[in-house]
């Protein structure tokens, strides 16, 4: 039997990954301390896919809880590793905490799967390592330059980049798939798991959809003087359920045996840049409600415009973003009104 651990599974792209990965009839364990995910999810989990995936209330840094996951589940015979800390502005206030967490958890992680033998790592990096790409680098590839992280959150998935690349070198069994991810958005189909973001958003969407629902009175959109088509900042936003079924195919490239490189890197976007005044256009079209926004000043570490090439993804992987961004914000509106109980 194929049983991939799932850590942070009960979050945002965990949950998503997880319904994907059952679908295709694997088994699953996830492991998430809950510190930012609702044990609820579970159930969408289950009435999606009809099965409830094991879960163990465990945190990712506890060696001794994760080595009796691998000793409970020796089925284990790969790992994805979601279970982060992932706010920016806290990582600035916080360092220690992303520094700790982030990385004792993956190096918690690589050295059991050294000792219990599992070979296949997929783990979830950012299109934050790329920072701001040269204009030569835009639309930005596998090969751009790393820039220097602009918080310690970032920094970590750097750091945390760099971990697996020096373990794979010391240890020949070890396996692993890096996918930068570009700006994922959006919920499943169903309605019944989506983000589910702590007190006030951080990130465009589920403000959007907040503010939409009425529960805030405007969205703010942080400048419209950026050296872009309408002033705004431009993203690669992507479906969060084109992004978790990419983390299948590399878990089964890995499995197979077709991955070429120990560690291979891939984007994992649309190749397509969005203003944040083209998505809150779109959005009112599609949803039919008004959306009330101010322009205010830039917010401070923001990143003026990226977007992948994904050609890499597209043919290696096999994989392709295309949920046409009309249904994907559709999908995150129906995501909220459920939430709410909103009716049509
Ligand atoms: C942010 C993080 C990034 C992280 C990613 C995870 C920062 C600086 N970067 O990326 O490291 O990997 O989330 O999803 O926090 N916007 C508004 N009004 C809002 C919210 C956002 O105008 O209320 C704009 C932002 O200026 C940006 C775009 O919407 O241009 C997307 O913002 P966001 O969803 O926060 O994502 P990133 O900044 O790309």
């Amino acid at each position: 039997m194929n049983r991939i651990l799932v850590t942070g599974g009960v979050g945002y792209i965990g949950s998503h990954t997880v319904v994907e990965l059952m679908e295709q009839g694997y088994e699953v364990v996830i492991v998430d301390n809950l510190s930012n995910s609702n044990i609820s999810v579970l159930d969408g989990i289950e009435a999606i896919v009809s099965r409830r995936p094991d879960f163990v209330n465990a945190d990712c840094c506890d060696y001794v809880a994760m080595d009796n996951v691998f000793r409970s589940f020796p089925d284990i015979c790969g790992v994805i590793h979601f279970a982060a800390s992932k706010a920016v502005g806290e990582s600035v206030e916080q360092p220690l905490r992303y520094y700790r967490n982030n990385t004792l958890s993956l190096i918690t992680l690589l050295q059991l799967m050294q000792e219990h033998d599992v070979r296949h790592l997929v783990f979830s990096s950012s299109c934050t390592v790329y920072g701001q790409p040269d204009a030569e680098h835009l639309p930005v590839d596998e090969s751009a330059p790393r820039k220097k992280a602009l918080s310690p959150y970032g920094n970590t998935k750097q750091i945390n980049e760099d971990i697996i690349m020096d373990q794979a070198h010391a240890c020949a069994s070890l396996q692993a798939t890096i996918l930068r991810y570009f700006n994922p958005i959006g919920a499943h189909p169903s309605a019944l798991i989506g983000e589910l973001p702590n007190g006030v958003p951080n990130n465009l969407l589920p403000f959007v959809t907040q503010t939409a629902a009425g529960l805030r009175k405007e969205l703010r959109v942080f400048g419209d003087d950026y050296n872009t088509p309408d002033g705004s900042c431009i993203r690669d936003y992507i479906y969060v359920v084109d992004l978790a079924k990419a983390h299948v195919k590399a878990i089964e490239r890995m499995l197979s045996g077709k991955a070429e490189e120990q560690v291979e890197i891939f984007n994992l976007g649309t190749g397509r840049g969005l203003s944040v005044l083209e998505i809150v256009r779109t959005f009112e079209e599609v949803t039919g409600q008004s959306l009330p926004y101010t322009i205010v000043g830039r917010r401070e570490g923001d990143i003026e415009q990226v977007w992948a090439d994904p050609h890499k993804a597209n043919t290696v992987l096999e994989w392709r973003a295309d949920t046409p961004i009309r249904d994907v914000l559709l999908s995150a509106w129906r995501w909220e009104k459920h939430l709410r109980n909103i009716k049509e």
